[in-house]
């Protein structure tokens, strides 16, 4: 149990002890072998160099950028060098955020605010754009309109058109989409947002730090940035392929008449006027001066290379599944992600999956216990369940290992077949709404489906039952298990 107020102080080296002890519990964030939450150059040296420039920075405030300058001339760095990678020019003005989420927020903030006669602003996105947008629509109070993606999972640039209406503030596309890491076409559908007058984001949060570098490799990839018409903003998080720490995204607007609107402005209160242009208003410059750090350690030549070698690891990796009978590749591997989904997988969701797939949630249980972590996703709409990916540089080196494991982990799962789950426990969850949803029922549920231990290492089970419930009653599950978790540490 960590005590985070102990009664008299304690010395920083047990501290350290402990902490590193609490880390042990973590998936590796190191070494290759988790598919998500973490990008890893493996570049020696790096998590030195940025963790002393986080310190050098950390008790600096972004509030207030005449009193602190450094952060200021670190920030119109970091802007400016995502401005010469993503097609900018000297009217391009950017922002220093603290995630991809928050870019999204604040660009569809800009966009709603620019447009301040409207009483119903709308926003457009495919149905594959980040879940980030529609928490920006509820934040903001947005109308979300939701696009279907064409057969080949990009968004439609025809049902896009006739999406918009004149309530519309923003259109948005992803450049690659988080699920299935493939590139909206991005020129077709700026110049339909354009034809209409209406503001168009790229988000590239994702992948915006390393699609130019595939590109220059010559990855056959459309133009996805400000260069592209009709383009009015993008974002690109820097803790994800520029490698940095976590806490830095930039979101870059064509001009500065269209950035305005983003910014948050009070003078009506008796303390200091407050001008944020972030959703955050006291910013520690830790992460920012991590970030700054960080880039210009590893360089644009650095980026070409570790871009070379994410797009070879994405290869084998891909390879891998193309060539092992029982799954198959469910996106083109075009950026870097690989998603996969089991060879015989059906559009229809069902608790037990075809007999002649495998159950694609015992499959990620298997290659977790073989040391690959992978991210599975649930069935949407017309779409099967899948296993999400996301490739970095330090994945070049393991990916080998990967095949064999692959095999290894489908024939496991064939050989143990779909996941059981207490037949009482699916009746209950079929009769569940989710304003039935209490702690009481959460904490039954989760002891039930062996969660109560805190073991997070077998999940097909629990996986295959949210799978099976609508959205509405997964999110309320999620949420009161979330709830759940994150309780207060009781006094010692
Ligand atoms: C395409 C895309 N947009 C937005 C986000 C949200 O980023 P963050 O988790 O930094 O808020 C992500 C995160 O994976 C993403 O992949």
């Amino acid at each position: 149990m960590f005590e985070a107020l102990p009664a008299k102080g304690v010395p920083g080296e047990q501290i350290l002890d402990e902490l590193s002890g609490l880390r042990r519990a973590d998936l590796p964030t190191h070494g290759g072998r988790l598919f998500a939450y973490v990008y890893d150059p493996a570049l020696d040296g790096l998590d030195e160099l940025a963790q002393a420039a986080h310190a050098i920075s950390a008790h600096v405030n972004g509030l207030d950028p005449t009193a602190f300058p450094s952060l200021l001339a670190m920030e119109n760095a970091l802007v400016g060098a995502a401005s010469q990678l993503l097609g900018g020019n000297d009217e391009t003005v950017g922002s220093v955020t603290s995630g991809g989420t928050e870019s999204l927020i604040l660009a569809v903030k800009a966009a709603r605010d620019s447009r301040p006669e409207l009483t119903t602003p709308r926003l457009v996105v495919p149905s594959t754009a980040h879940a980030a947008f529609a928490k920006a629509a509820h934040y903001l109070r947005v109308e979300l309109d939701v696009v279907p993606v064409g057969a080949d999972l990009r968004a439609d640039p025809e049902a896009t058109a006739a999406a918009i209406t004149r309530d519309t503030v923003l259109v948005a596309a992803s450049a690659p989409s988080y699920a299935h890491g493939v590139v909206d076409p991005i020129p077709q559908l700026a110049a339909t947002a354009a034809a209409r007058g209406v503001r168009f984001h790229v988000d590239a949060c994702f992948g915006g730090w390393v699609l130019p570098y595939l590109r220059r490799l010559g990855a056959d990839l459309p133009p996805f940035d400000l260069s592209v018409p009709g383009v009015t903003s993008i974002s690109v998080d820097l803790h994800k392929y520029a490698y940095a720490p976590k806490g830095v995204s930039i979101l870059l607007h064509r001009t500065e008449t269209l950035r305005l609107p983003q910014y948050f402005a009070f003078a009506g209160w008796p303390g200091y006027t407050m001008i944020n242009p972030t959703i955050s208003s006291t910013r520690s410059g830790g992460p920012i001066a991590a970030a700054a750090a960080t880039l210009r350690h590893i360089g644009d030549e650095g980026y070409l290379d570790l871009a070379r070698s994410t797009r070879d690891a994405v290869e084998i990796l891909s390879t891998a599944v193309t060539e092992t009978a029982g799954v198959r590749l469910f996106a083109p591997p075009e950026t870097t992600i690989v998603c996969l989904a089991a060879d015989a997988s059906t559009s229809t969701p069902a608790l037990a999956p075809a007999t002649t797939g495998i159950d694609i949630f015992v499959l990620a249980d298997e290659l977790a216990a073989r040391g690959w972590h992978t991210q599975p996703q649930m069935a949407f709409g017309e779409l099967p369940p899948t296993i999400h990916l996301t490739v970095t540089a330090a994945v070049a080196p393991t990916a080998k290992e990967f095949a064999a494991d692959l095999a290894a982990a489908v024939t496991a799962t064939r050989e143990r077949g779909p996941a059981e789950l207490p037949a009482p426990l699916v009746e209950a969850a079929a009769a569940l709404t989710p304003e039935m949803i209490t702690p009481e029922l959460v904490a039954g549920l989760a002891e039930g489906l062996g969660l109560g231990a805190g073991d997070f290492t077998q999940m097909a089970a629990v996986n295959s039952l949210l799978n099976v419930v609508p959205p509405a009653l997964r999110e309320a599950l999620l949420t009161g298990f979330l709830s759940l978790l994150q309780r207060p540490t009781p006094p010692a």
